[in-house]
């Protein structure tokens, strides 16, 4: 993925992974907008991150609801990429968790992150980004012998 000079849009870009991709992405001289639910987080990222980067924007809204991510979307120009570091995390590898558990994961996951992939795109309209990522952790286990 080529991150230099893009338009990068960093759901979750507030706190933790997110915030950190946020701050290397604007030393790399891309213009950032972060998004987050509260406004307070939002606008203290955003004091953080221009420290890294001179185009740092931010939007508080709830990446879960599909009418403020199209109303975002819509009043923004388009994205070349999009990451997002919504959804659960689950301890532990595969070996350690049941089924039920890792599929439950998989779906917290995937869920969290699509309302953000539907508001970005309409069959009718032209895609409000090129590329979107979700940021899913790994599950590893050691082997004994
Ligand atoms: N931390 C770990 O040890 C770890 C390990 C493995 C994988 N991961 C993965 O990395 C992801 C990020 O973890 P993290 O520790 O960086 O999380 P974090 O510090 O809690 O950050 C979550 C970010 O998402 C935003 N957010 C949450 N719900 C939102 C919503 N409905 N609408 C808009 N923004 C929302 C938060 O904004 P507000 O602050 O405004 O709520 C914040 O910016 C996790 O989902 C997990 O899958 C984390």
């Amino acid at each position: 993925m080529e991150l230099e000079h893009k338009r990068l849009l960093i759901v979750g870009g507030t706190s933790g992974f997110g915030q950190t991709v946020a701050g290397q992405a604007a030393a790399m001289g891309d213009h950032v907008q972060v998004i987050g639910h509260s406004r307070t987080h939002v606008v203290q990222a955003v004091g953080r991150l221009k420290a890294a980067g001179e185009v740092v924007t931010g939007t508080a809204l709830d990446a879960q609801n599909i009418q403020q991510l199209e109303a975002f979307f819509t009043m923004h120009p388009a994205f070349d990429h999009v990451l997002s570091f919504l959804g659960g995390t689950m301890g532990g590898g595969f070996l350690e968790n049941s089924v039920a558990t890792i599929r439950q994961a998989i779906e917290d996951k995937f869920f969290a992150n699509l309302p953000t992939g539907k508001g970005g795109g309409s069959p009718f309209k032209r895609p409000r980004f090129a590329h979107f990522y979700i940021r899913c952790g790994r599950a590893s286990s050691r082997c004994f012998r």
